[in-house]
């Protein structure tokens, strides 16, 4: 008897098997498929892309400070960092940092060739317009939101979603910036009129770089707008403005009609280190 009833037992116990792994195949598949095509079909809205455009150069906190900044980008959609290296090669903790990052990247350098240098990131954000103005030139998408981004500043998720909103060019106030609690414009019926800053205040726009972003289709439009040495420490705001706005008015107020503060002008304090040569063992190996 057993040798034939086992022989069947073990059939049974295989068909079994195979109809329920059939069943959980066909329960699951559908099912899946349906929430994929649902969730997009219910989120599909378009979002700009954002190109930032952050400069950075060697420093004991440099490290710590694009940590902090790229964790918070992580958690922006359609984001494009455009990140770049004051000296002349790329270095290998900026490059293994932005390899092992999950993020969307180009990597560029371009060393200050002016040793007393006023106002930094000149040469490197006008690297970053030309690389994005022969990116865009080759996609199709022209469409997208230009951001220039200091490595040390503290941004809201908030901001990135005003931004997003622009046309043509659109500002909002920055936190701790300008030497006092905020520096803003000031909205009068849904219209900027004017600025509440007290540094510099005959700068055209007297607008902190954490405060505006552009259209980025518009730089393709206007192909010599850029940087420049030629103007005062703190001009270099007005300066690429003065391409795409020619007033106060032309600016779009974001962040509730500029009430609301979505980044600030931090700074990091440089680090004090004044027991690194008392060591006794040494810790060059350890990349901080
Ligand atoms: C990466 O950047 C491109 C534009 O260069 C953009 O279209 C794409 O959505 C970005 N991807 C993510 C995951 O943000
Ligand atoms: C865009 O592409 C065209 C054709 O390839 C080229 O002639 C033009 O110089 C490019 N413009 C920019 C800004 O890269
Ligand atoms: C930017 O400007 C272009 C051309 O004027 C327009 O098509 C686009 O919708 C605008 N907005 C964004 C986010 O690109
Ligand atoms: C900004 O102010 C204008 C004029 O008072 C108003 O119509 C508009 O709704 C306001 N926008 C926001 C986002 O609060």
């Amino acid at each position: 008897m057993s040798f034939v009833n086992m022989k069947r037992q073990y059939i049974y116990l295989a068909i079994g098997m195979f109809l329920l792994v059939v069943m959980l195949f066909f329960n699951n598949k559908p099912t899946y498929q349906c929430q994929l095509l649902t969730t997009e079909d219910a989120t599909y809205e378009y979002l700009p892309t954002i190109y930032a455009i952050t400069p950075t150069y060697t420093r004991l906190a440099q490290k710590a400070d694009l940590t902090r900044l790229s964790q918070t980008l992580m958690l922006v959609k359609n984001f494009h960092w455009i990140i770049i290296e004051d000296s002349e090669k790329k270095t290998p903790l900026v490059e293994n940092f932005l390899k092992e990052s999950t993020l969307n990247y180009t990597h560029l350098n371009v060393k200050t060739a002016i040793k007393k240098m006023k106002a930094r990131g000149v040469e490197q954000r006008n690297i970053a317009l030309d690389w994005l103005r022969g990116h865009l030139n080759q996609t199709e998408d022209k469409r997208g939101v230009v951001y220039f981004m200091d490595d040390d500043n503290t941004y809201s998720l908030k901001v990135f979603d005003e931004m997003r909103k622009i046309n043509k060019v659109g500002t909002w106030p920055v936190g701790l910036a300008g030497g006092i609690r905020v520096e803003t414009p000031v909205v009068t019926d849904g219209k900027v009129s004017g600025y509440n800053s007290v540094w510099e205040t005959r700068r055209p726009f007297p607008i902190d770089m954490a405060g505006f972003a552009i259209n980025a289709t518009l730089f393709l439009e206007k192909p010599n707008a850029m940087f420049t040495r030629n103007v005062k420490i703190g001009y270099q705001e007005s300066e690429i403005l003065k391409y795409f706005a020619s007033s106060a008015e032309d600016l779009e107020p974001l962040a509730d009609n500029c009430t609301k503060v979505y980044v600030w002008h931090t700074r990091t304090q440089k680090p004090f280190t004044p027991h690194q040569k008392k060591l006794k063992i040494s810790d060059s190996h350890i990349e901080v």
